[in-house]
């Protein structure tokens, strides 16, 4: 993690915390950004691009921000499609969302699985990259320390996905994609590239696809 990305990403928390309410396009969408949510990007856009969903799924967007993947896969027919994020702004910005493109995507404030019981086709996760302490609650789009919610997700993914199902997860090349490599195969994952794109300023963005060894 270089210092030049921590220090964006500083900037970034701060324009979040001060922003006032606006409009942005996106993925084919037009849709509401509040202030102390992420307001989507490329990794976000790689998402709705990468995921083939079927109009018999039920998916799980997890970490939504502005709900904008999981709008996407309900847009693209999905059966039943839940958002969830632990910073209220953004279960608040999903909601919104959800109204706005009169798209209708089950939103929730969970501290990543929470209480859910039921089983998913496909769940993904544009989690926090960055080894850091997060104080204030929209700090958590970026920072999780010691991975420690990329780990947990992880651990216990498996247990939400139906025999079939698909699991993803995104990550960035600012963020040292071997490290999260390393984190997977603790818990016997292998990860498959399935989407990777350039962003601003030369960082690049993946989606990889869980692999469950035996
Ligand atoms: C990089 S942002 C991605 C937002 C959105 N999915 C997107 O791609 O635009 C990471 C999101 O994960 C959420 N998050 C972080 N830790 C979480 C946790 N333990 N449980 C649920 N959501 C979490 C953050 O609040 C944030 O909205």
């Amino acid at each position: 993690m270089s210092k030049l990305s921590l220090n964006l990403q500083k900037q970034a928390l701060k324009e979040m915390s001060q922003r006032k309410p606006y409009s942005k396009k996106l993925a084919g969408f037009e849709y509401l950004v509040l202030p102390k949510v992420y307001k989507g990007s490329t990794d976000t856009e790689l998402f709705t691009e990468v995921i083939k969903i079927k109009p018999d799924y039920d998916v799980w967007d997890i970490g939504t921000g502005t709900g904008l993947i999981a709008l996407s896969f309900k847009k693209n027919g999905a059966r039943y499609v839940l958002a969830t994020d632990l910073n209220p702004d953004a279960v608040k910005n999903a909601k919104v969302n959800s109204k706005l493109l009169k798209l209708d995507i089950d939103v929730r404030r969970l501290n990543l699985f929470g209480t859910v019981k039921n089983k998913f086709d496909v769940i993904t996760f544009n989690p926090p990259f960055t080894n850091a302490l997060p104080k204030a609650s929209h700090d958590i789009s970026f920072w999780d320390k010691d991975h420690k919610t990329v780990k947990s997700f992880l651990k216990d993914i498996q247990r939400y996905l139906k025999p079939s199902g698909k699991a993803f997860i995104a990550w960035s090349s600012f963020a040292d994609t071997r490290k999260l490599k390393v984190i997977a195969k603790k818990y016997n994952i292998k990860l498959k590239q399935v989407g990777k794109r350039k962003g601003k300023r030369g960082f690049v963005y993946y989606v990889f696809e869980l692999v469950f060894k035996l």
